[in-house]
Parts: structure tokens; C-alpha cells; sequence
């Protein structure tokens, strides 16, 4: 890592000759026509709903990329949006018109869940939790914590059958998609599994094209997902101690001892360029240890970047 990378961080794209494109959190969305989008991973990253004001060096080239990898590894479980990868920022999609759910399925009781758990409530999202569970164990079975998708600020956890209730998705379709986003958690589980590592949760975004169930947007990220190390979970569980993490739980923790909880008034520290690079090797080391690859970066000059950019999303 050197300071040319810190300096060539993909905060923001500016395609010429293209529409201002959607402006998520992470990723700028070009609409291309035909129904394709083209999706560029920046390398902002986001933490308590936050954009850090200082950006990750390749963190888009390892999210897009490992996004690509898990894609590949369930499309035979469940029709994807992947057109083409033909950068490691950018993937070509079809455009799909989104569910408005974020579909999070759990194996232990980790993050969100152990917060609810601990408060003293027994139930999450309509599913009834055991009792006498600790921090970070395993359900019998993976759950489904379905949470709806906030305009703005937070998402708010919501039952399946509030959803089919409140009618935001057809029932058809809902039972579509719960069996999916299993089926697709199992094999999550099973790759990582593989690696020596525990799938803990994940969030899912589905769309439908033409009608049909599309999964869209990430899978099996760092940022939709989390990894512990599967080395020695059992003993830290029996012992009560933190699990060894592959996750952006670093960079929350980080925030809140530099006292920022995403939370009125607080204000958002600046991440150092140690820190940064601390980031980018966490974000390196879970790509190599889930792919088995090793990561190599694409290097970027951000004075020529967008012009790539136009010169590839041109082909579709
Ligand atoms: N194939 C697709 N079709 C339509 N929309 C998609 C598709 N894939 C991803 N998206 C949407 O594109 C956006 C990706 O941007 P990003 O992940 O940065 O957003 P976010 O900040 O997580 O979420 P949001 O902007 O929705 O709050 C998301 O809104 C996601 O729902
Ligand atoms: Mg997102």
C-alpha cells in the first residue's frame, strides 16, 4: 500500500455523457437502457448509517470482486442480476425493480439480535428465540429477520407476516423468496465453512426482472455479511469471549472509542491513513481467506478513471 493509493481512492464517479447516476451509500448506479444498470463499487465506507469522510483504498475492487465470486458460487440456486463483471468495479446488471425488504438471515445470535436478546425480549422479527442462549451461538436453525428498507436512517426489523399483512410483497412471491435466500445462506455457509471460517448473518436484496425473483445487489460481502473465524469458536463461546471477527465490526468499534455512534449531535472523526490501511488488509484478508485467492489490485488514477468508466459502460 502506497500513499498514491490513499490518494487514488474511488470517493465519487462522474461519467461523461451520462445521467447523474443513483448514489448509494458505496456504489454509483449508471442506468445504461435495455434494462441493464451499470453498478460502480466506489470505495466509500459506511458505518452506522455514516459515509466515512476518508476512503478505503480497493475496498470497491474487493467488494465488487467477492460480490462476483459468491454470485457465481449460487447461480445455479437462484437467477442473479449479473450481466458482466468487465472491471474489478464494476459489474453490468439487469436492472430489476427492488423488494423493499432486506432479507437478513442469522446463524447465531450475533450484533442486532444479541442487542434484542439481551434487552430481555424473546421474540425478533415474529420468531421466538430460545431461552438461555449466549452471545454469538448458533440457532438450531438459521432465521429469518426480515427488516423493511427505511427511506431514511435506520432499518426497522419487521415479521413475514406483517409484510404479508401490510401487503409489500405478494405472498407468492414472498414464499419465493424466503426459499431462495436459504437456499443461498446454506451454500454461503458451505463455502465458508470450507475456508475455516462461519458465515454469522447476512442481509439479501431481491428484485424482480420480468417478473421473476432476482437476487440484486451484494452477496457474501464484508459489508452485507459476517465471518468468524471457525478456529476456536467453540472454546471462545465456552469461555464468553469475543469471537474473532472478519467484519466491519472493527471499524464501529473503532468509531465509538473515538465516540461516534452515528447518533444527533456526535461528529464523525477523520480515519487516519494507518487506519485506512488497517482497513484495506481486514478487507484483503477476508477476500483471500473466503476466495483462496490472492488479491491483486487494479491501480487507479482518478484523473483518467472516468473515462475508463465511460469507455466500458459504452459496450452495453
Ligand atoms: N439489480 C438491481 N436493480 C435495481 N436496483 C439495484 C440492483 N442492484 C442494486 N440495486 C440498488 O442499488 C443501490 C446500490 O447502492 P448502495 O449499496 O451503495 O446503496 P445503499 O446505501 O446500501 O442503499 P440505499 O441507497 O438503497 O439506501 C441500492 O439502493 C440497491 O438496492
Ligand atoms: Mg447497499
Amino acid at each position: 500500500m502506497n500513499s498514491k493509493a490513499l490518494r487514488n481512492c474511488i470517493t465519487k464517479t462522474d461519467v461523461p455523457d451520462y445521467p447523474e447516476p443513483y448514489r448509494g451509500k458505496v456504489r454509483d448506479v449508471y442506468e445504461l437502457g435495455d434494462k441493464k444498470l451499470g453498478i460502480v463499487a466506489s470505495d466509500r465506507i459506511s458505518a452506522f448509517d455514516h459515509i466515512m469522510k476518508q476512503a478505503i483504498p480497493y475496498k470497491g475492487q474487493i467488494l465488487n470482486s467477492l460480490a462476483a465470486f459468491a454470485f457465481d458460487k449460487v447461480d445455479e440456486l437462484v437467477a442473479t442480476h449479473v450481466i458482466d463483471v468487465p472491471h474489478p468495479n464494476v459489474t453490468i446488471a439487469k436492472k430489476c425493480d427492488p423488494i423493499p425488504i432486506e432479507v437478513v438471515i442469522r446463524a447465531c445470535l450475533t450484533g442486532h439480535a444479541a442487542r434484542v436478546y439481551k434487552s430481555g425480549k424473546r421474540t425478533l422479527c415474529g420468531v421466538v428465540l430460545p431461552d438461555g442462549m449466549a452471545e454469538n451461538q448458533k440457532f438450531g436453525e438459521p432465521i429469518l429477520t426480515p427488516a423493511t428498507k427505511a427511506e431514511e436512517g435506520h432499518d426497522e426489523d419487521i415479521s413475514e407476516k406483517e409484510i404479508l399483512e401490510q401487503g409489500i410483497v405478494d405472498e407468492n412471491i414472498w414464499q419465493e423468496v424466503r426459499e431462495k435466500a436459504f437456499k443461498v445462506f446454506e451454500r454461503g455457509q458451505q463455502i465458508a465453512n470450507k475456508q475455516g471460517l462461519i458465515l454469522v448473518d447476512t442481509k439479501y436484496e431481491f428484485g424482480l426482472y420480468n417478473g421473476e425473483v432476482t437476487l440484486i445487489d451484494e452477496v457474501h460481502t464484508a459489508d452485507s455479511s459476517r465471518y468468524f473465524y471457525r478456529d476456536g469458536y467453540e472454546e471462545r463461546l465456552k469461555k464468553g469471549e469475543p469471537q474473532k471477527q472478519l467484519s466491519k465490526e472493527f471499524l464501529r468499534e473503532w468509531l465509538m472509542d473515538h465516540d461516534f455512534q452515528g447518533k444527533k449531535g456526535e461528529t464523525l472523526p477523520d480515519l487516519p491513513d494507518e487506519f485506512r490501511i488497517k482497513v484495506y488488509n481486514r478487507y484483503t484478508e477476508l477476500y483471500e481467506k473466503l476466495t483462496g485467492k490472492s488479491f491483486k489490485p487494479t491501480p487507479i488514477d482518478m484523473e483518467k478513471f472516468n473515462g475508463e468508466l465511460k469507455k466500458i459502460l459504452d459496450r452495453y
